[in-house]
């Protein structure tokens, strides 16, 4: 394996307060290199995964890259392999980004994960175009998914452990989501998209990928179009539930029927394929992952700008330790944890569902260094074992 990034001393925040503009740090005296791992520390057959942003592809963020090799087994690509990165016109692919992402992810013996290939977001406006002006017709459509997997999933054949096939085609109702795909295609587009997937690279895990399954008409829904596209010969390897959540929200006991249902009614593996916590006010209605919806709560609710109080921290780490706990108990159906991001550095959540504030999501803060909630998710992988 080679060493990337070469941080030697572990420093801990002390409270979070910053006082004067200084933040009061004390050296912990434990070398990163002994700081416990997480991929270590999980029982055999669950992976722990990260989610990286092109600028750590590059290289350039060697504090969170060192966290990566240390703590993680699997990658997952925050944007790199979104069709409107990798695919932006009918003949034009960018592929040095994520040539150097799966590099990254063999070179250092990790479960590399493809994200995404179909989905309603971040794909272009020609994907969707008619030669005339309006929408392409189902058999453009379907030619043109067909051409962007067999591109992709063909080139990482044998190097990408597993894709999200499909993400988010359902609504929180759960019917499907009225995306172009479903509007042009029919409701086979997604039936189609985990067929030429399998064609590309038949070893290759397939997942379908969404948030908010813990709600129970989607949750339903979900179980219901794996086990169709199943009954139908398709492979299908996994559900993934994004796992975005609050420190409140959802209840416990519904991320747990969700785990068991999804195994117990498709018969895949589960995967929380996106995890993060926010910890900041949200409208009830915006649960989720979804893009689309504007926020209807304002700049007030940015209520920890200088830093994550103690209580909050302490908070952060009981739900994360629940959320361990739950995985655990649950091992024999939940193959992966994939966080989305490695420190607070990085986080969407700074701008979902409100832009511009600031958020304290994941385990490691903005400097990379372990908050109480790495240690409470350490201590329940450490009980288990
Ligand atoms: O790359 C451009 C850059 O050129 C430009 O200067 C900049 C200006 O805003 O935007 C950059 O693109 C942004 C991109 O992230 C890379 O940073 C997009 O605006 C922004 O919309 C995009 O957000 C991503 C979002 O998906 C939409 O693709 C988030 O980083 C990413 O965390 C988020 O991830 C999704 C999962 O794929 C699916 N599930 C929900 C999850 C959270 O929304």
């Amino acid at each position: 394996m080679r060493p990337v990034g070469t941080i030697r001393v572990a420093f801990r925040v002390i409270g979070a307060a910053a006082v004067g503009g200084l933040a009061l740090v004390q050296a912990s005296g434990m070398a990163r290199g002994e700081e416990p791992s997480l991929k270590r520390l999980a029982p055999k057959g669950l992976l722990i995964g990260a989610a990286l942003n092109a600028r750590q592809v590059d290289g350039g963020d060697p504090v969170s890259l060192d966290i990566v090799m240390r703590q993680f087994n699997s990658i997952s690509p925050e944007n790199v392999l979104k069709w409107g990165a990798v695919h932006p016109a009918p003949d034009r692919y960018v592929l040095e980004p994520v040539d150097k992402y799966v590099t990254l992810g063999k070179e250092h013996d990790l479960a590399v994960i493809g994200h995404v290939l179909v989905w309603h977001q971040q794909t272009p406006a020609w994907v969707f175009a008619g030669e005339g002006g309006g929408r392409a017709d189902r058999d453009t459509l379907l030619s043109r998914m067909r051409t962007h997997i067999q591109t992709i999933v063909g080139r990482y054949r044998g190097r990408i452990h597993g894709w999200d096939v499909v993400n988010e085609a359902l609504d929180d109702d759960g019917t499907l989501r009225k995306t172009p795909w479903l509007e042009a295609i029919g409701p086979d587009y997604v039936a189609k998209a985990f067929e030429y997937a399998h064609a590309a690279d038949p070893a290759a895990e397939l997942y379908y990928n969404d948030f908010n399954l813990w709600k129970p008409a989607k949750r339903e829904a979900a179980i219901r179009l794996v086990r169709e596209l199943r009954a139908g010969g398709l492979k299908v390897d996994g559900v993934g539930e994004q796992a975005h959540w609050g420190v409140g929200e959802p209840p416990l006991a519904d991320i747990e029927k969700t785990i068991s249902a999804i195994a117990s009614g498709t018969g895949v593996k589960v995967l929380l394929t996106e995890l993060d916590v926010d910890v900041l006010p949200r409208d009830p209605d915006m649960w989720g992952a979804d893009l689309s919806k504007k926020a209807t709560i304002r700049a007030t609710t940015n209520i920890y700008p200088n830093g994550l109080p103690d209580a909050q921290q302490e908070e952060l780490a009981r739900r994360y330790a629940d959320i361990f706990s739950l995985v655990l108990k649950h091992r024999a159906a939940v193959s992966r944890v994939t966080f989305w991001g490695v420190t607070d550095a990085q986080s969407w959540l700074h701008d979902f569902p409100i832009p511009g504030r600031v958020n304290y999501p994941l385990l490691w803060d903005r400097q990379g260094q372990p908050k109480r909630a790495f240690d409470a998710v350490v201590e329940v992988l450490k009980a288990a074992r």
